[in-house]
């Protein structure tokens, strides 16, 4: 087994840019942690997009596997916690930033970042939810505990048919929700949005703008996946005690806005960060997922690549040319 040699793809450092390559690895090559997986699939998320590029590394050390998520069978455990043949997920934990990700056939992981495959799903159908989906219901977990309820209004979803914005309209939807939908492409994705459960569609134009400081009180509540002046737009057309939860940043990194939302209306920022979030909080979130979601909706959300595919696939996310989730097949 040790001298096994399986496929990762692997971030290195080529004139101090981030390069990434199909390599040949040993399982003695891995950490040493106390889980030995065998992958079945990861994901592709804006993150992953972007170090696989090299548009931006999220690596904090080279070299080192990429893919942030990764699902698959545990064929060894030194952890009392876990056995043989238990089908597991990781989201985040660092993976592909400080620790060897998923875009690899196996991988040694630590028992702290694993959460079970729910038995509603397979290994492909929760890493069509992935990072994505799981972020989008960190998202609506805060909006739920800020007491905002289907009856107060429209919740606002930007970066709609990325992976994020995707979950969070169906999601939202199945919670009876209404969901108004931003998207930079409302003529060729406004079946799809609306077939996800989306109430309206909105063009991105009419929010990428410098937004007044205060606007007219549309959304009860917002998740925004794009930062930016759509992000500041967003917030000063909250209601009062609403509540906007930013997790992303596919618009940009500056926010230019006021504290009036804040100190005249009461609007609450909240921030979601999924890599770090405490595995009692992840449970939770794949719980909801696998108490709101069926495999038969799912369907209409991602599409299967081989691996060979990934860095092709990275560009074609970051052109905003896809809808939904992409799911990586490491063993194709
Ligand atoms: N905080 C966290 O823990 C966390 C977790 C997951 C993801 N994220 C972040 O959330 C964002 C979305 O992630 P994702 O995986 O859903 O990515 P994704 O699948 O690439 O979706 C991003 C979407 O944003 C929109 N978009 C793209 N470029 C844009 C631009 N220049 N201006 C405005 N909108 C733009 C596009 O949707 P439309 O064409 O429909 O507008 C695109 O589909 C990313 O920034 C990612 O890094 C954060």
């Amino acid at each position: 087994m040790t001298q096994k040699t399986f496929r990762a793809l692997v971030i290195e450092s080529k004139n101090k840019q981030p390069c990434a390559q199909f390599k040949q690895l040993k399982i003695a090559d891995l950490p040493n942690e106390d889980i030995l997986v065998k992958v079945s699939y990861s994901s592709l998320n804006y993150k992953d997009a972007l170090t696989i590029t090299g548009k931006a590394s999220i690596c904090k050390k080279v070299p080192l596997i990429a893919g942030i998520d990764l699902s698959g069978t545990i064929i060894e455990s030194k952890s009392s916690d876990y056995k043989e043949g238990d089908k597991i997920l990781v989201n985040g934990f660092g993976l592909s930033e400080k620790f060897n990700g998923g875009y690899s056939q196996y991988q040694r992981i630590n028992p702290n970042w694993i959460v079970k495959v729910p038995v509603s799903f397979n290994e492909e159908e929760v890493m069509a939810i992935g990072t994505a989906g799981y972020t989008a219901m960190l998202c609506i977990q805060e909006i739920q505990k800020h007491g905002i309820k289907p009856n107060k209004g429209p919740i606002l979803v930007t970066g709609a048919t990325g992976g994020v914005g995707s979950f969070a309209i169906k999601l939202l939807h199945k919670l009876d929700f209404n969901v108004s939908a931003v998207t930079g492409k409302v003529e060729e994705s406004s079946k799809y949005l609306k077939s996800i459960g989306a109430d309206e569609i909105l063009d991105r134009k009419a929010f990428h703008r410098p937004s007044k400081i205060l606007e007219s009180e549309n959304w009860s509540g917002v998740i925004d996946c794009t930062g930016g002046s759509l992000l500041a737009t967003a917030i000063s057309q909250t209601q009062r005690e609403g509540i906007v939860t930013a997790c992303g940043l596919a618009a940009g990194m500056i926010l230019n806005t006021t504290v009036a939302p804040f100190i005249l209306r009461g609007v609450t920022l909240r921030g979601i960060d999924s890599v770090e979030a405490p595995i009692s909080k992840r449970k939770k979130a794949w719980e909801e997922l696998s108490r709101l979601l069926t495999s038969n909706e799912l369907k209409s959300i991602y599409n299967t690549y081989p691996m060979s595919r990934v860095r092709e696939l990275a560009t074609s996310l970051l052109e905003g040319n896809r809808n939904g989730r992409v799911v990586i097949d490491v063993n194709r």
